[in-house]
């Protein structure tokens, strides 16, 4: 039997089940293939994103805050509570629902338009003049043979492991693994103290763990303002979270089953040779793009050395009616960017025009507080030798933010020097993700800090501090 479809989009992630819905919307005839099976064994969309990504991690994140704050912050506003306790199933059980909650939502809206969900492997297995040819392998019964019009590659990314060290998600863990502990780790080695090291590390570091991030890198969060980063390092430090920097991984060695342990050896900055046992180790180290079992060459397809499939600005590939989005290409590995690629080609599928504007994707780190920013960095600017001024303003003089005991943290606009544009904005503080989306708009309209610091926000609100760091561009910050 042979299916033959207008569009078939392989990966049901962010990136792929948004193109599905974007490209049924536009009328087309859609498939799309998707493997995953969850821990009870049921197959399930949404990808890593909602299943072991996104959105499990913010919910962890969500209890073990609240969990601190019961235990801590509450004194200051003259609130007792005694007895605070943990009961960690009920914590897994919650962030299951959600999940499940939420890949259902994906199942109805698939239902809804009309899109059809192909259970299994996907893989290329050639051309049939202009189109696609594809084999759906299901975990059981016949190999379907599938003929597709248009074909997206959203197949994403799992995590990077080191090499010789296996991944058994009980002991020595990935996002998979760390998502699940059935129980609080006295001690938690963490390597790599990028964004899934630090949001994960903090989300057990408040549950009671004593946590130390090993990382590689001779500075923190590289990828951030320099400012942002020095800030972040200094409240994680003061949290409790312990971090060596500039760190060698060294062997790493395993005491199996029940009560288990882990050491890892490494060499500091200057060389010297430590070790480290824990009850549990993340490796959260990067990830790296999914093409296994895609058999890509058969529609004359490769990838690049770092494994990424090459497309151009627009997300074509070098097949010109087969698309890839989302983790496996270029780009920052994040939901929304997927998201928006996906949306995209399915309307350049169907001759529209879209834009994307890949510097105007924002990004976030879940910690708290948390870290948003858009655009530029200072260092970035340094580099490409363009003229820019600095506004910045402390949540410290936010009347909401003293409120909310949550002084911590800053915004920074940068502007272009002569035309004012907003080059870039920087967060470090409560509710950043929400904040950073006034950024987003205002670049994505080409804003100058002038227009955002004429534009009359909420008192009291967080979002006052981003009218302020827009006023002190020009040296005029009202409040401080
Ligand atoms: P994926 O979500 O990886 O989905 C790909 C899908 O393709 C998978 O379901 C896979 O089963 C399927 N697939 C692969 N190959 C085949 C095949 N041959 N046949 C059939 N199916 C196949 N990003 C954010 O923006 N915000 C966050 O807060 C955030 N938090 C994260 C937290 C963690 C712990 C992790 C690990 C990631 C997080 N991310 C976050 C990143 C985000 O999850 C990814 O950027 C996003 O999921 C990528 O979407 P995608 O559609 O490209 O791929
Ligand atoms: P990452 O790229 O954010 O950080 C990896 C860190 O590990 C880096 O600091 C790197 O220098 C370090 N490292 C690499 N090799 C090492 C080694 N051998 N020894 C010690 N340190 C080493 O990767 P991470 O945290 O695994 O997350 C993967 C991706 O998932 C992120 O880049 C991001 O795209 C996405 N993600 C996004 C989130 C969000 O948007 N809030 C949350 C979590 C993940």
């Amino acid at each position: 039997m042979s299916l033959e479809f207008d569009v078939v989009v392989i990966g049901a992630g962010p990136g792929g089940y948004i193109a599905a819905i974007r490209a049924a919307q536009l009328g087309l005839k859609v498939a799309c293939i998707e493997k995953w099976k969850n821990p009870a064994g049921k197959n399930a969309l949404g990808g890593t994103c909602l299943n072991v990504g996104c959105i499990p991690s913010k919910a962890l994140l969500a209890s073990s805050e609240s969990y601190e704050h019961a235990k801590h912050g509450l004194e200051g506003h003259g609130i007792t509570v005694k007895d605070v306790s943990i009961d960690i199933k009920k914590m897994l059980d919650r962030k299951d629902a959600i999940v499940s909650k939420m890949t259902q939502g994906i199942e109805f809206l698939f239902r809804k338009n009309k899109i059809t969900w192909l259970k299994g492997h996907g893989r290329f297995i050639g051309r049939e003049g202009e189109a696609v040819r594809l084999e759906l392998q299901p975990d059981e019964g016949e190999y379907e043979i599938i003929q597709a019009r248009n074909v997206i590659i959203a197949t994403g990314s799992k995590a990077r492991h080191l090499p010789n060290v296996p991944v058994d998600n009980v002991l020595v863990c990935d996002n998979e693994g760390a998502l699940a502990f059935d129980s609080v780790p006295k001690k938690l080695t963490v390597i790599g103290a990028g964004v899934i090291g630090l949001e994960l590390g903090s989300v057990w570091r408040r549950l009671g763990a004593e946590v130390t991030v090993l990382e590689m890198a001779p500075s923190f969060l590289g990828g951030c303002d320099a400012a942002v980063a020095k800030e972040a390092e200094k409240i994680f430090r003061k949290q409790g979270l312990s971090f060596e920097l500039g760190v060698k991984i060294g062997e790493v060695k395993v005491a199996a089953g029940k009560g288990g342990s882990v050491t890892v050896h490494y060499e500091d900055a200057n060389g010297k040779a430590h070790s480290i046992d824990s009850d549990r180790l993340i490796v959260s180290i990067g990830r790296v793009p999914n093409t296994e079992g895609l058999t890509l060459d058969a529609v004359g397809l490769a990838t690049d050395e770092r494994g990424f499939i090459p497309v151009d600005d627009e997300c074509r590939t070098s097949v010109p009616n087969i698309y890839a989005i989302g983790d496996v290409v270029r780009g920052p590995m994040l939901a929304h960017k997927g998201e928006e690629e996906g949306v995209a080609v399915a309307e350049r599928i169907v001759g529209q025009k879209p834009h994307l504007d890949y510097n105007c994707i924002p990004y976030v780190i879940y910690t708290s507080p948390e870290i948003a920013w858009v655009g530029k960095n200072e260092a970035q600017l340094k580099a490409e030798g363009r003229a820019y001024r600095v506004g910045q303003f402390p949540f410290m003089a936010n009347g909401r933010a003293l409120g909310m005991m949550a002084a911590d943290g800053f915004v920074k606009i940068l502007a272009d020097e002569k035309t004012d544009e907003v080059l870039g904005v920087h967060i470090i503080g409560a509710g950043a993700s929400d904040l950073i989306a006034e950024a987003v708009v205002a670049m994505e309209f080409k804003a100058s800090s002038e227009d955002i610091a004429r534009i009359c926000h909420p008192h009291p609100s967080m979002s006052e501090a981003v009218r302020e760091a827009a006023l002190a561009v020009e040296k005029r910050a009202l409040n401080m």
